[in-house]
C-alpha cells in the first residue's frame, strides 16, 4: 500500500471517529431527544408503582420528554429487574428498584440473572418506606402484644400474603416470622396492590408492606395495622405505635425504591437524570404527596449515585443475614 493510500485510510478512519464523538456529544447534549420508559417491577398501583409516578410525572417536566411506567411482573421483581439490565443502556430505558430487587433478592436467589452492585448504573434513592405489620379487618388481635400471642398459637392456620421471593413485603415478613419463629403458609402476588386488595377482602389474614400502600386503608378503616418498624412514629400515621413501643424491638424494617439504569448508560443522561430527580424531590407539590403517604424524602446528600451504591452494598448484607437466619421453606 503506498504511503499517499495510507494517510488516505488512517485521515478517513480518524473523520470516522470524529463524527461518532460528534454525534456522541450530539446525543448527549439532545438527551432525552424521546420518550424514556421506566420499568416498574410490581403491579401498577402498588407503592412502587405510586412512588415512580410521583417522581416521574416532575422528571418528565424537567426533561422535556415523557416517563412512561411500564409494570413487568414476577419472581418477586427479579423478572423485571433481569429485564432491565439486559436493556439498551442508552439512557431511554429505567428501573425502579428496591430493598428487595437490588440488596435482598441476592441471597434468596442463587442464580439471581443481575448483580445488583454490577449490572446497574445507580442514579439516586427516590424514597424511603417504613414497613407496617398489618392484618385484615376482621383479624382477632387487637393490637401488636395480641397479635404475638395469636400468630404464635395460630400459625398453622393463617396465611400470610406478598408479593413474591425476595420482595419488601416477603422478606420482612419473614424476619417477622423470624423473630416470632412461626412459618405460616404464604400466598404470593404480583405485587402489594392485588395483596392489599386479597388482605381488604379478608382472603389472607397478615401481611407486611410499605407505609405508601397502607396509610389510605388505616386510616379508611379498611386494614388494621399493628406497629411500623422505624425507630420513630412516622407523622402520616401518628397513632400507630413502633414495633419497639409494641414489644418488638428487632422488628426495623424500612425499604427504599431507587432509580437505576442499566450498566453502561452514557454519564451524560445519568448526570441529567440525576439532576431531574433532585429536582422533584425538593418540589412542595411532590414532597407533600410523598410525605402523605408517609414516605421519608431523602436528603440532598443522600440523592447521589454513590449514596445509593453504597446503601444497596450495606443492605445485601444485612438482609443476607435475615434470610439465612429465617425459617427455611417447607
Ligand atoms: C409493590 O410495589 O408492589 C411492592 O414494592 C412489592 C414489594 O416489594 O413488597
Amino acid at each position: 500500500m503506498s504511503s499517499m493510500s495510507l494517510l488516505k485510510t488512517i485521515a478517513g478512519a480518524l473523520a470516522g471517529l470524529a463524527l461518532a464523538f460528534q454525534s456522541q456529544g450530539a446525543a448527549a447534549q439532545d438527551y432525552p431527544s424521546r420518550p424514556i420508559t421506566l420499568i416498574v417491577p410490581f403491579a401498577a398501583g402498588g407503592p412502587t408503582d405510586v412512588i415512580s409516578r410521583i417522581v416521574g410525572e416532575h422528571m418528565s417536566r424537567t426533561l422535556g420528554q415523557q416517563i412512561v411506567i411500564e409494570n413487568i411482573v414476577g419472581a418477586g421483581g427479579t423478572t423485571a429487574s433481569t429485564k432491565a439490565k439486559n436493556a439498551t443502556n442508552d439512557g431511554y430505558t429505567l428501573i425502579t428498584g428496591h430493598m428487595g430487587t437490588h440488596a435482598a433478592s441476592v441471597a434468596l436467589y442463587p442464580n439471581l440473572a443481575y448483580n445488583p452492585s454490577t449490572d446497574f448504573e445507580p442514579i439516586s434513592i427516590l424514597a424511603g418506606t417504613p414497613v407496617v405489620i398489618l392484618g385484615k379487618k376482621d383479624f382477632e388481635p387487637k393490637d401488636l402484644k395480641e397479635f404475638v400471642t395469636y400468630v404464635k398459637g395460630n400459625a398453622d392456620k393463617l396465611n400470610m400474603a406478598h408479593a413474591g421471593v425476595g420482595s419488601v413485603s416477603h422478606v420482612t415478613c419473614l424476619l417477622l416470622n423470624s423473630i416470632l419463629g412461626v412459618d405460616p403458609v404464604q400466598v404470593p402476588f404480583n405485587g402489594t396492590g392485588p395483596a392489599m386488595n386479597a388482605l381488604v377482602g379478608g382472603q389472607v389474614d397478615y401481611m407486611c408492606d410499605q407505609i405508601v400502600n397502607v396509610v389510605p386503608q388505616i386510616n379508611g378503616g379498611t386494614i388494621k395495622g399493628y406497629a411500623v418498624g422505624t425507630a420513630e412514629r412516622n407523622p402520616a400515621l401518628p397513632n400507630l405505635p413502633t414495633a419497639k413501643e409494641g414489644g418488638l424491638p428487632d422488628f426495623e424494617a424500612q425499604a427504599w425504591n431507587a432509580l437505576f439504569a442499566p450498566k453502561g448508560t452514557p454519564k451524560p443522561a445519568l448526570d441529567k437524570l440525576n439532576a431531574a430527580v433532585v429536582k422533584a424531590l425538593d418540589d412542595e407539590t411532590v414532597r407533600k404527596r410523598l410525605l402523605e403517604l408517609g414516605s421519608v424524602i431523602p436528603t440532598k446528600e443522600q440523592r447521589t449515585p454513590q449514596e445509593l451504591a453504597s446503601l444497596v452494598k450495606k443492605e445485601t448484607e444485612r438482609w443476607s443475614k435475615v434470610i439465612k437466619s429465617a425459617p427455611q421453606p417447607k
